[in-house]
């Protein structure tokens, strides 16, 4: 049991009295849903959430503020040091990554080590950054040395499915530019934290990051209502960024870096190489059972190659194996959420009752924390799950004779991430890319989605995104453009 009972505010590490709440993982057994308790976490409010942005707020407010003022060399001490204490911690938070979220030894030992080099990355960004900015020039007889400095205070919420790698992506750029960051971490991955506090406390100066436990309505609410926020740096759904952005009195000027959903397409055309596009959808839908906001959520697939691509799709995903995360073996793993299997349930019932079918023949066969992967065929546009983001496996596929028409339901999405694009001819291929970078942000060409590596730009249009974070963007996203300006006389 890993009783989480300190918390991390002003550069303290302080000792909760107050009521606690239970760690429930749904992955002792692939069968049932047999909660077991892994640990418990403080379940604070309103006078923690203030007591750590007020202690954010003195760290940027307070002139001499260490950190915003921080020497570059010095701050990337800081960081040296707290990514050289985390290495250690590397066997205990997989551990927690397996048990918490059900993500596989394999991925979660790639979480951990991403987000290690990530750092260094971020590091190594920064200083190039620095030297780059560290120069004048002259315009209109005006020398000027433009710096990027640091913003204010952020909130830092990540989401489940990534609680290291992606909450990392916001929480380290955020900081490393000087800004006082308060971080809320997620409903699941939330014990995995916890062997990381002694490194936060020993490597940053007080109330540069403070580590805050609870739900969001009673400790994000009062953060956001104080109005000391100026970035909510978020990763999850849009609803809770819109609830939060709209407790800020004074949301004009606070900065928003959002990462949202996603229903991301692949189009295979009639010249794709099926073998290569069927691996690729299979990754890309169901990896860590599609709970990834680059997972492929809609296949549309070319009316000529429809039944042949189903057919070959369909038992490939049946012959996907399922177990517990450690079992090196298995694909498919018991899902966190224990409400998952009943939502994915009403998607497939609401398609059925529509006219889809299932066409692999394990589609949908329930444990109490499972469901397996359900391919549905033909969807329309009556159906829920064209609409909404499963993340979950279950895979809806469409067919099309002309390729306007996912272009054109591409155009009236709400979400504009990525896709993905099969075929092999380049006269096709061509064109339909300059018209595919207008409604996305990738184009992955004969592969699945995803976000890496973490130096390209991830973002989205419309719904999905505000901001971008990649190592890169994410230093310019996290802090504010400077300039000092001088005569020549
Ligand atoms: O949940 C969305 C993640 O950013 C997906 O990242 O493509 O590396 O799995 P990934």
């Amino acid at each position: 049991l890993l009783n989480q009972d300190t918390y991390l505010v002003n550069g303290e590490l302080k000792k909760w009295e107050g009521q606690t709440s239970a760690v429930f993982s749904t992955i002792s057994s692939t069968e049932k849903y047999e909660p077991t308790i892994l640990g418990s976490i403080p379940s604070m409010g309103e006078k923690e959430a203030i007591e750590a942005v007020e202690a954010a707020s003195a760290a940027y407010n307070n002139g001499q503020g260490l950190w915003p003022t921080m020497k570059v060399v010095d701050r990337i001490k800081c960081m040296e040091n707290f990514v050289t204490q985390m290495k250690t911690t590397r066997t205990e938070v997989v551990k927690l990554l397996m048990w918490e979220i059900g993500k596989s030894l394999g991925d979660s030992e790639k979480e951990f080590d991403r987000t290690v080099e990530y750092i260094y990355d971020t590091i190594d960004s920064y200083k190039e950054l620095n030297a780059r900015s560290a120069h004048f020039s002259k315009v209109q007889g005006i020398n000027a040395m433009v710096r990027r400095g640091p913003l204010g205070v952020v909130l830092c919420l990540g989401p489940y499915n990534y609680p290291l790698n992606e909450t990392f992506s916001l929480l380290i750029p955020a900081l490393i530019m000087g800004n006082p960051v308060i971080f809320k971490p997620a409903k699941h991955g939330v014990l995995l934290i916890s062997p990381l506090l002694e490194a936060f406390r020993s490597s940053f100066p007080a109330g540069a990051i403070n580590i805050v436990y609870g739900r969001g309505r009673e400790v994000a609410s009062p953060i956001m209502k104080s109005g000391k926020v100026d970035i909510l740096a978020l990763i999850g759904n849009s609803k809770s960024a819109i609830a939060l952005q709209d407790q800020h009195p004074n949301k004009n000027r606070l900065r928003l870096v959002l990462g949202l959903e996603a229903k991301n397409p692949a189009i295979i055309l009639p010249d794709a190489d099926l073998d290569l596009a069927i691996q690729e959808c299979i990754a890309g839908s169901l990896s860590f059972n599609g709970q990834r906001c680059t997972a492929l959520k809609v296949l549309y697939v070319h009316e000529s190659i429809a039944d042949e691509f189903n057919k070959r799709f369909a038992a490939k995903v049946d012959a996907l194996t399922f177990g517990n995360p450690w079992d090196k073996s298995v694909f498919l793993t018991p899902l966190p959420e224990k409400e998952k299997p009943a939502y994915i349930q009403g998607l497939i019932d609401d398609a059925t009752s529509k006219g889809a079918k299932i066409i692999n023949e394990k589609g949908g066969e329930h444990t109490e924390n499972y469901i397996f992967p359900a391919v549905l065929f033909p969807i329309n546009k009556e159906m829920r799950l064209y609409h909404e983001e499963q993340f979950g496996p279950v895979v809806p596929i469409l067919s099309f004779k002309d390729i306007q028409e996912p272009l054109n339901d591409m155009a009236e999405s709400n979400y504009g991430q990525q896709v993905s694009l099969f075929g092999k001819d380049i006269k096709t291929i061509a064109p339909l890319i300059d018209t595919l970078v207008n409604l996305v942000c990738r184009v992955n060409l004969n592969s699945s989605c995803q976000r890496g590596p973490d130096v390209f730009p991830f973002t989205g249009r419309k719904d999905s995104a505000v901001g971008t974070l990649s190592i890169h963007d994410a230093l310019r996203s996290f802090s504010i453009r400077t300039f000092v300006a001088s005569k020549d006389n």
